[in-house]
C-alpha cells in the first residue's frame, strides 16, 4: 500500500519567547520516524513521511495515499490530538488508531476519568482545580498526587508532585498553573508498584452499551492482543525521583530504562489488568492500539488502579514501553508497526 506516516517531529515544533523547555516532550524523534518507515518498507510498503502541520491538507490531497499511519501529538489545543485525525476524515482517508473523539477525550485525564467512573471502572478519586485557592473537597485525603490535567510524558510530574498538606498542595497548583496554563488534576495518591499494559487490535465481538456490574459477567476481549505486562522497577532510580515514573525519567533518562517486563505478576493479577486494559480501551473507544498504566494500591492488597490510556503510545523502537512488552512477546519491532497497520486495513476493508 502507498503509507502516508504523519507525525509531529520535536526539532519542528514551533517555539516562542518563554516557552517551558519540556514543551514538546511529548513529540517525536527522527530516530522513531526512520524506525517505522523502514519497519513498514519490510512489508513492502511505499512509504512518505509528512508533518502534521498546517501544510499537510495540500501534501496530502496531492500525494493521495492508500492509507495514513498517524502519530501526531498535535501542537496546540485541549484537542490537539485529535486535529489531524479530523483533517484526515474530512480528506476522506483512512488512518490507523483511535479516532477524533477518542484522542481529544484521553488526552483530557479528568473527562477520561469520569468515563471511567460511569462505568465502575477503578480510577483514583480525584478533584479538578481551576484556580489556586479553589477548596479542597473534604473526601480527599492526603497525600495527593498532583498533575495537569492534558499533558504526557511525565510532564509536569515529579516527586513534588506528591503532596502532604494543604500548604504543599497550593504550591504545587501555582506551581502547574504558572507553567502548562490549564486544569490541574489532583488524585488520591496511590503508593504501589507501577504496571503499564500494552494492546494492538481490536474488540470483535458484539458489546452491550454499558459494562456489566456483575462481576462474574464474562470478559469480552476477543480481537485484542495483550502485550507482556512492563513494571517500571523503581527501586534502581535515585530516592529523588520517589517511585514516580516522572518527566525526568521518561526523557533524560529514557536510554537507561529499568524495568520488569513481563512484570512479576500472579495469573490472577495478569488476568484482572488485561481485563481492565481492554475495558478501558472499549469505554474510551480506542482503536488498533493503546496502552493503559496502572498502579496498585499496596495499602489494600494490590488493588489495581488505572492511570490512563494513551491511545498514541511510543513507538521508538529502543524505549517505548510498547515496544519493549512487544519485544517481550516474541515479535520484533516490524511486526509489532505492521501489526497496527494491518488492524487498521482490516476495518476500512483494505487488503494489504
Ligand atoms: N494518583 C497517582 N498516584 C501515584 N502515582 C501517580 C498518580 N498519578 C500519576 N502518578 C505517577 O506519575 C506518572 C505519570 O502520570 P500519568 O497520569 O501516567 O501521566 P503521563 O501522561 O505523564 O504518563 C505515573 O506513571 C505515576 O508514576
Ligand atoms: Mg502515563
Amino acid at each position: 500500500m502507498r503509507v502516508a506516516l504523519l507525525a509531529n517531529l520535536k526539532k519542528n515544533a514551533p517555539h516562542w519567547l518563554g516557552m517551558s523547555p519540556d514543551h514538546w516532550d511529548d513529540l517525536d524523534s527522527e530516530a522513531t520516524i526512520e524506525a517505522i518507515m523502514a519497519a513498514l518498507r519490510t512489508n513492502g510498503h511505499d512509504v512518505t513521511f509528512l508533518e502534521g502541520n498546517t501544510e499537510l491538507p495540500q501534501k496530502l490531497t496531492k500525494l493521495q495515499p492508500d492509507i495514513c499511519f498517524n502519530i501526531c501529538e498535535g501542537h496546540i489545543g485541549d484537542s490537539r490530538e485529535s486535529h489531524v485525525p479530523a483533517l484526515l476524515e474530512m480528506l476522506r482517508l483512512p488512518y490507523t488508531g483511535s479516532q477524533v473523539l477518542t484522542l481529544a477525550l484521553t488526552l483530557d485525564k479528568p473527562m477520561t476519568k469520569r468515563i471511567l467512573t460511569y462505568h465502575d471502572l477503578p480510577t483514583p478519586a480525584f478533584q479538578v482545580f481551576e484556580r489556586v485557592n479553589e477548596p479542597l473537597d473534604p473526601q480527599m485525603r492526603f497525600p495527593i498526587f498532583v498533575k495537569p490535567s492534558r499533558e504526557g510524558t511525565g510532564m509536569g510530574v515529579s516527586s513534588e508532585s506528591i503532596v502532604q498538606d494543604e500548604g504543599q498542595l497550593r504550591v504545587q497548583l501555582r506551581r502547574l498553573f504558572d507553567k502548562y496554563d490549564q486544569p490541574v488534576l489532583a488524585e488520591q495518591f496511590i503508593d504501589g508498584r507501577e504496571i503499564t499494559v500494552g494492546v494492538v487490535g481490536n474488540l470483535t465481538t458484539p458489546v452491550a452499551w454499558r459494562l456489566p456490574d456483575d462481576e462474574d459477567a464474562p470478559r469480552l476481549s476477543r480481537g485484542l492482543h495483550f502485550l507482556p505486562p512492563l513494571e517500571v522497577d523503581m527501586s534502581r532510580y535515585p530516592e529523588e525521583e520517589a517511585g514516580v515514573y516522572t518527566s525526568r525519567i521518561k526523557t533524560e533518562l529514557a536510554h537507561d530504562f529499568h524495568y520488569l517486563c513481563p512484570a512479576p505478576l500472579t495469573p490472577e493479577q495478569m488476568e484482572d489488568l488485561n481485563w481492565l486494559t481492554a475495558a478501558t480501551f472499549r469505554v474510551t473507544g480506542c482503536l488498533d492500539v493503546a496502552r493503559v498504566d496502572f498502579r496498585f494500591d499496596a495499602n489494600d492488597n494490590n488493588k489495581p488502579y488505572i492511570l490512563e490510556i494513551n491511545p498514541l503510545p511510543g513507538l521508538n523502537p529502543d524505549y517505548s514501553d510498547l515496544c519493549i512488552e512487544a519485544k517481550a512477546a516474541g515479535w520484533t519491532y516490524e511486526q509489532l508497526v505492521n501489526q497496527i497497520l494491518d488492524e487498521a486495513a482490516d476495518r476500512y476493508g483494505l487488503s494489504s
